[in-house]
């Protein structure tokens, strides 16, 4: 029942993940002449897929193992196989947030918790499962045979603060 509902949980935290309206930095007029270009959601997605092929490449030959075993420090997709929570961290956290990998992790040790956003995204995660527990036990939803399930787009739609007006 738990390997289900993670498993439920880890495709919805993927799969759910629409391309939403990623933020995109104001273009700043005096950035022109300089060489670092203002990020764009391509810019922000080719960085994130170079930390994954490079993490990736660390790890090959054991992207089917879970995630809990092959890296450091996994506290809550400890059964998710290696490769996928990748997947999840690129496709799933980072585009539903519209952020780079470092907006969560230290480049040089990403099973360090240094950098408050990501324990604000454990606490999220733990916050996401609870409110799909709920959805789950609803009596009078309109019945849906892959289930009702949110996730991290769900709220957030590329931006990293839902609330603010300007996306
Ligand atoms: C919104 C914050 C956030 C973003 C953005 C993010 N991550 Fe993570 N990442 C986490 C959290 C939280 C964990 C720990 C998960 C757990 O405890 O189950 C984690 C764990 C990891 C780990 C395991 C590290 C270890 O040794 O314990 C790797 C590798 C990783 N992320 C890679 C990435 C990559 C690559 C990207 C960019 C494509 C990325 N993450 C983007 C929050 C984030
Ligand atoms: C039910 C809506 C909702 C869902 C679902 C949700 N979030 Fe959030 N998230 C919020 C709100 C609201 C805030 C607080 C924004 C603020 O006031 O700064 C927030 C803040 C955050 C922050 C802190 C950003 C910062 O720099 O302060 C992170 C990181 C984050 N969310 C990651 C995630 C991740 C990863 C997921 C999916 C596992 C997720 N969120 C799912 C609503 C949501």
């Amino acid at each position: 029942m738990i390997r289900t509902c993670l498993a439920i949980w880890v495709l919805t935290a993927f799969l759910g993940t629409v391309p939403g309206t990623p933020q995109t930095a104001a273009p700043q007029p005096g950035l022109a002449s300089s060489t670092q270009a203002p990020a764009t959601p391509a810019s922000i997605q080719e960085t994130n897929d170079a930390f994954v092929q490079k993490i990736s490449r660390q790890i090959a030959g054991h992207e089917q193992e879970p995630a809990g075993k092959v890296f450091k420090n996994i506290q809550n997709l400890k059964t998710t196989p290696a490769g996928r929570l990748l997947l999840i961290m690129n496709r799933g956290y980072s585009q539903a947030l519209g952020v780079t990998c470092t907006y969560c992790h230290a480049e040089q040790d990403f099973s360090s918790d240094e950098k408050r956003p990501k324990r604000a995204a454990r606490e999220m995660a733990t916050m996401h499962r609870s409110i799909n527990d709920q959805l789950s036990k609803m009596q009078n939803l309109d019945p849906n045979p892959q289930g009702h399930f949110i996730n991290c787009s769900t709220c957030h739609r590329g931006a990293v603060d839902p609330l603010s007006s300007d996306r």
